[in-house]
């Protein structure tokens, strides 16, 4: 077994190169601080099916099937690894496809009750950004949740670009409170991560956040 950890430092193995996913023990992963903050999220709300983009070896589904065991739970990633991966480690009846995260997803209207994303947005350029913010709405019944880089300040987004992006330039960080408003969300939540959700990383302890919306009466 591959014992590199992803370069994100989630505890999961090394996921943002698609041919290194390996084999490994979910435990460490499904453990590691931020999930269980995405769990606890969850349960705020009533829903029967959860839809991860970018859904890597699962351990979020996995996390999710263990805590609320009769909801359904589908996930894609651009990843044929990952998805092999994930279906190894989640239950039979589990829906794992290949799927683009800025593609139209393979299902219909309002037919999940939440999507959510961890630590895949930041791959996305801005066009297949708003693509996926777009398919998200689309697709989710309850909301959404995203646990990704954020801020605000387009001038501390334009200084991590030109001043560190060279050593992250694969991750992109967007000002999620503007974009999901533009993508027609409401009752936006944003969470900031603290190093005690994300340790050891200072680009995760910096940027990353835990941004909800949950759709009001009106919207579904
Ligand atoms: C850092 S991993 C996170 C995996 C999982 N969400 C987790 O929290 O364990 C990022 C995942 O996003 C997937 N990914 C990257 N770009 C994607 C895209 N455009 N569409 C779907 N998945 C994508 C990668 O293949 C990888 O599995």
């Amino acid at each position: 077994m591959d014992r590199h950890l992803c370069a994100l430092d989630c505890g999961n193995a090394p996921c943002s190169d698609p041919n290194r996913i390996v084999n490994m023990n979910i435990k460490p992963a499904a453990d590691h601080p931020h999930r269980q903050i995405l769990v606890d999220i969850l349960r705020q709300f009533s829903f029967q099916s959860v839809l991860e983009i970018g859904c890597g070896s699962g351990v979020n589904l996995y996390n999710i099937k263990q805590t609320f065991p009769n909801v359904s739970i589908y996930g894609i990633d651009v990843s044929s690894n990952a998805i092999k991966e994930a279906r190894k480690n989640l239950p039979e009846g589990s829906i794992l496809e290949v799927g683009d995260a800025s593609d139209n997803f393979c299902f219909p209207d309002k037919s999940i009750d939440i999507v959510l994303s961890d630590a895949c947005l930041i791959y996305l350029n801005q066009k297949n950004f708003k693509k996926a913010l777009k398919e998200a709405k689309r697709v989710a019944r309850v909301g959404v949740i995203f646990c990704e880089f954020h801020h605000v300040n387009f001038f501390v987004r334009l200084a991590f670009r030109f001043l560190v992006g060279f050593k992250h330039k694969k991750y992109n960080i967007y000002n999620y409170e503007e974009n999901l408003k533009r993508a027609g969300f409401n009752n936006i939540k944003i969470k900031k991560l603290t190093d005690k959700d994300w340790p050891h990383s200072t680009i995760w302890k910096i940027f990353g956040s835990i941004i909800y919306a949950i759709f009001g009466k009106d919207e579904s």
